[in-house]
């Protein structure tokens, strides 16, 4: 299969390039700087290589740097940011400081004409594009010239057509830059001559054979929570194992209003498929109970999933496998790309080191949300599941501020379910896609009738979002807001105020712990 490296040092848009060089149909894969060698990436036989942005400037010495052997390596590579710095870093250029006139935000990108190059066909002399540095190209090294410029950045793209060797300064990645996206598929298909292979399904089907082949004669368990990641994951063992895949479905406890029974039922109606229900909600508030600190209820939980599935998976008797609905972005935030580690979700980061399985199968970890979502609809799954909203697997512990008890849980249902119903009941032309509350620690005074009131505030959370890398936080119309506030405050007992949530990620991420 075709594939193009992105090689991470460390910028903030590495899965988004991974995700642009995707949706044209070319498989991209994100490898830190630090764990692959110059000669190895000749051994895979990469198509092309993509090097991400990063910190800093090159000459700091604690700046990702790599060996210069890559441009000699004969794959087209396409520098984006700090990637191109590092291009004239390695080829013997001069990076500068820009000092206080440093771009940020979208800029006038000026093409030459008469340079003719491949990375610009299409591309209008004049359009804009997305910067965000400090540092510029300002000599090239030899055999590279300028292909493009703005006002502040001589060397906004350079080239070294002979090598197939490209600079960019701004980010064609983000939708800011208008041709940022034919700049790519330029760069995939005349320079790295791609042909488009990466289709979902041509995944379904590489994945069911492989499997199939793997897995011949094995029980498999499966941790299924109702969720897009994991009904996929199911279904597509599913078909590659058939009978012998075991779905466990835990109920911790700390699931939406109804959700349990919801996820019981729709999957012992819908899918013809072995399900058993554990009904864990007292061991894992039991673990629970006392600890405030995020990581550490992620931790718990995820600790706790595991001992579940051994027990489950012991009493069922020689079961090969866990399967688990792990994807990409959960593998690369929790640390295995070079991005700074943001939090550990409960599937990947909160592993036990001992796991009482022979293997771990985990057949969405390559994939992004939107490619799942694709995968589902492929696999034949209602699309009322493939675009459920996500609901992350501490539950809501993670929307609990500080500890978690079994009252502060039914609140939050209450409060939740109430919510989501006024949202969907709106029937907003752009629904966000994330939408939930979040019960805080903090209690504040309220008046009910002639009575004074102590009760919690609850935070109401909406996002829209493509991919919940990054996310804004959604315009719902004052009046929902307002339909949402007043029923929560007069229908749960013990809410005394209601507030909506109006901060992006980054700053903040989507989920309150
Ligand atoms: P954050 O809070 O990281 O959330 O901006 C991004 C998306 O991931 C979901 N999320 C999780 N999903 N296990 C999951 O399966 C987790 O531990 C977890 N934490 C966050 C979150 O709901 C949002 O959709």
């Amino acid at each position: 299969m075709e594939k193009i490296l992105v090689l991470d040092f460390g910028g903030q848009y590495n899965q988004l390039i991974a995700r642009r060089v995707r949706d044209r149909q070319v498989y991209a894969e994100i490898v830190s700087f630090r764990s692959i060698t110059p000669e190895q990436i000749a051994a895979v036989g990469y198509k092309g290589i993509i090097l991400t942005g990063g910190p800093n400037s090159v000459y700091d010495e604690s700046s990702p740097h790599f060996s210069p052997e890559l441009l000699d390596l004969g794959i087209p590579v396409l520098g984006i940011c700090y990637g191109c710095q590092l291009i004239a870093w390695m080829g013997k250029g001069t990076v500068c400081s820009a000092g206080t006139i440093s771009e940020y935000g979208k800029v006038e990108l000026v093409c030459d004409d008469s340079a003719d190059s491949p990375l610009l066909v299409g591309i209008p002399q004049r359009s804009v594009c997305w910067m965000s540095h400090t540092d510029y190209v300002s000599e090239l090294p030899v055999g590279f010239s300028a292909i493009a410029a703005t006002a502040h950045c001589p060397s906004a793209a350079f080239a070294d057509e002979a090598r197939a060797i490209y600079g960019v300064q701004f980010h064609p990645e983000v939708t800011h830059t208008e041709f940022g996206g034919q700049l790519l598929h330029n760069f995939l298909y005349r320079i790295c001559d791609c042909s488009g292979t990466w289709s979902m399904g041509g995944f379904v089907e590489r994945s069911v054979e492989r499997y199939r082949r793997e897995l011949a004669g094995k029980k498999v368990l499966c941790a299924l929570s109702g969720g897009v990641d994991s009904t996929v994951a199911a279904v597509l063992m599913h078909r590659a194992v058939g009978d012998n895949l075991i779905c466990v479905f835990i109920d911790h406890g700390l699931m939406r209003k109804d959700e349990g029974d919801i996820v019981e039922r729709v999957f012992r109606e819908r899918f013809d498929m072995n399900l058993i229900r554990v009904n864990a909600q007292e061991r894992f508030l039991g673990h629970l109970a006392g600890v405030t600190e995020p990581e550490s209820k992620r931790k718990i939980i995820g600790e706790e999933f595991i001992r579940e599935f051994e027990a489950q998976a012991k009493e069922i008797g020689r079961v090969y496998a866990l399967v688990q609905g792990t994807i990409y972005p959960d593998v690369i935030e929790s640390g295995a790309g070079d991005a700074s580690t943001i939090k550990s979700h409960h599937n990947v980061g909160g592993l036990p080191d001992v796991i009482d399985f022979e293997a771990l199968v985990e057949p969405l970890r390559d994939l992004f949300k939107d490619e799942v979502r694709r995968v589902g609809l492929e696999l034949g799954i209602p699309s009322e599941l493939v675009w459920r909203q996500p609901f992350p697997g501490p539950g809501l512990a993670i929307r609990i501020i500080g500890e978690v008890t079994p009252e502060k849980a039914d609140l939050l249902r209450d409060v939740d379910a109430i919510f989501r119903e006024e949202i969907v009941g709106a029937e907003l032309e752009d629904r966000p896609a994330q939408f939930f509350a979040v019960l805080t620690d903090t209690r504040t005074v309220g008046v009910m009738g002639d009575a004074r009131t102590y009760g919690y505030t609850v935070a109401l959370r909406a996002v829209t979002t493509d991919d919940f890398m990054t996310a804004d936080w959604a315009r719902i119309p004052y009046d929902v807001l307002e339909r949402a506030s007043n029923r929560i405050t007069s229908e749960v007992k013990g809410i005394s105020r209601v507030v909506y949530d109006i901060t992006s990620k980054p700053p903040a991420t989507v989920e309150w712990e």
